[in-house]
């Protein structure tokens, strides 16, 4: 397996280009299957949770090309020829299940294995399956798969009310809503900017949405969609993670793509570290001069609130800050596997349930460490980018599902990283 090896080497400064994120691709991708008419992606980043689901749809029937290296994805599905998304595949990646809500609305029926995906907790599906029976699915749990059957051939619109916020299951509804019969109404719908791009792709293939980014998205259920041409959103939490680096390391550095109104809650708390963020006209720029960054406290919360999917990184920022800071985090239990790699660099951390107190100390040392999942593999990158000595981290598999070239664009700002190729 490879490895990443990582030796603090001071501030860092230059450009770093952000890619599509992977979140809002994982959710366009399924809607070709919404449409026998082809659906083009432009802004594709080139991760491996991408080829997941490549393969997932292929297993399906759909064809999808990837040109000019990976960065466009033309899709086409010009039937549904298998009806089952496999456990070999939908285990790889919780994402999966996104097949299940267009297979259905387009066809009537789909199986599709119970997924797996990231060790952050249990992470049932139980909304995604409530959602669908709102809309009438008749669903049967059997045998680690879901066998869905729309009665008639046909879903129905259905007023929707999660109990609290799932960005997978809003998506998963709002997808089947877009050819169900009738208007369908979700509440406390997640407002993630994912959310906003996939309803913007969707009305691009006639669909009648409106309300995304709001608690409230209704849709109005269309006969058929057509095909379309869609760019993918920037990917706020690669951007969070490379504004991180300056912001640890020292130094200033570009992130060319970047948008406040993508990290508006993480830039707050920048901001209160005392890390500098100003917009320019290719992106954000990210300054931190001298001295320690201030301790700061942070909830995560779905957004507009601080994403859980940069707690970890942030953690590595405030195991340098001077002071103690409160990480709260809300949206998954288990999520600070990293803490304990973090205390063999030297970091002061203690967990208690769903709180992690981080006591700054001046400095990290390098050492041999554990990816656990993906954003965990990334903050012990960047916590030992500002470490003295060496950090191996071993287990970088989980680093390849969300992060394109990530030694290329951390060695452009002059940070001494590079990757072992394992056996
Ligand atoms: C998505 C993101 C993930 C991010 C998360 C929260 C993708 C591919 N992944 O994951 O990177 O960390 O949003 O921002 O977009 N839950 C249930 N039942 C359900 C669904 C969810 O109990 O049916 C729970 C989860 O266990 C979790 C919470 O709801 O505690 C929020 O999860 P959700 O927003 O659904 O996350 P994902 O869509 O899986």
């Amino acid at each position: 397996m490879d490895q990443i090896i990582v030796r603090g080497n001071g501030p860092l400064n230059g450009e770093i280009p952000i890619a599509g994120a992977k979140n809002a691709c994982l959710t366009l991708m399924p809607a070709t299957l919404l449409t026998d008419a082809p659906l083009t992606l432009t802004n594709a980043p080139r991760l491996s949770d991408i080829a997941t689901m490549t393969q997932l749809l292929q297993s399906l029937g759909s064809e999808v090309a990837s040109l000019q290296g990976g960065k466009v994805l033309a899709l086409s599905s010009a039937q549904i020829s298998n009806h089952t998304a496999d456990y070999d595949i939908v285990r790889k990646m919780r994402a999966s299940i996104l097949v299940l809500g267009p297979m259905l609305a387009r066809d009537g029926h789909a199986v599709v294995s119970l997924p797996g995906g990231c060790a952050i907790g249990a992470r049932p599906v139980d909304l995604h399956l409530k959602a669908l029976e709102a809309m009438g699915a008749e669903l049967d749990l059997r045998d680690g798969y879901v066998h869905a059957k729309a009665p008639g051939g046909r879903l129905k619109g259905a007023v929707i009310n999660f109990p609290f916020v799932s960005v997978g299951a809003t998506e998963n509804a709002l997808l089947a809503a877009t050819l169900a019969k009738g208007t369908t109404v979700i509440n406390n719908a997640a407002r993630e900017p994912e959310i906003v791009d996939l309803a913007q792709c969707l009305r691009r293939m006639g669909a009648q949405i409106e309300g995304e980014g709001t608690s409230t998205i209704t849709i109005q259920g269309v006969q058929a969609l057509g095909g379309a041409t869609h760019p993918v959103v920037a990917d706020r939490i690669e951007l969070g993670t490379y504004m991180l680096a300056p912001a640890i390391c020292g130094g200033e550095v570009e992130c060319l793509g970047g948008r406040i109104d993508l990290v508006g809650a993480f830039c707050e708390k920048l901001d209160a570290a005392g890390v500098s963020v100003t917009e320019t006209a290719r992106g954000l720029k990210v300054s931190r001069k001298n001295g320690r960054v201030k301790a700061v406290d942070v909830v995560t919360e779905p957004f507009p609130g601080f994403p859980t999917d940069l707690q970890a990184q942030m953690m590595a920022l405030l195991c340098t800050a001077d002071g103690t800071s409160v990480l709260e985090e809300k949206i998954f239990e288990n999520r600070f596997m990293h803490a304990p790699e973090l205390l063999r660099m030297g970091a002061k951390i203690e967990v208690h349930g769903g709180h992690a107190t981080v006591t700054g100390v001046e400095k990290l040392r390098g050492a041999p460490v554990m990816a656990t999942d993906l954003r965990a593999s990334v903050s012990l990158i960047l916590a030992g980018l500002a470490a003295e000595g060496e950090t191996v981290v071993s287990r970088v598999y989980h680093l390849d599902r969300g992060y394109e070239h990530v030694e290329e664009k951390l060695r452009a700002c002059g940070a001494q990283i590079e990757r072992v190729k394992g056996a």
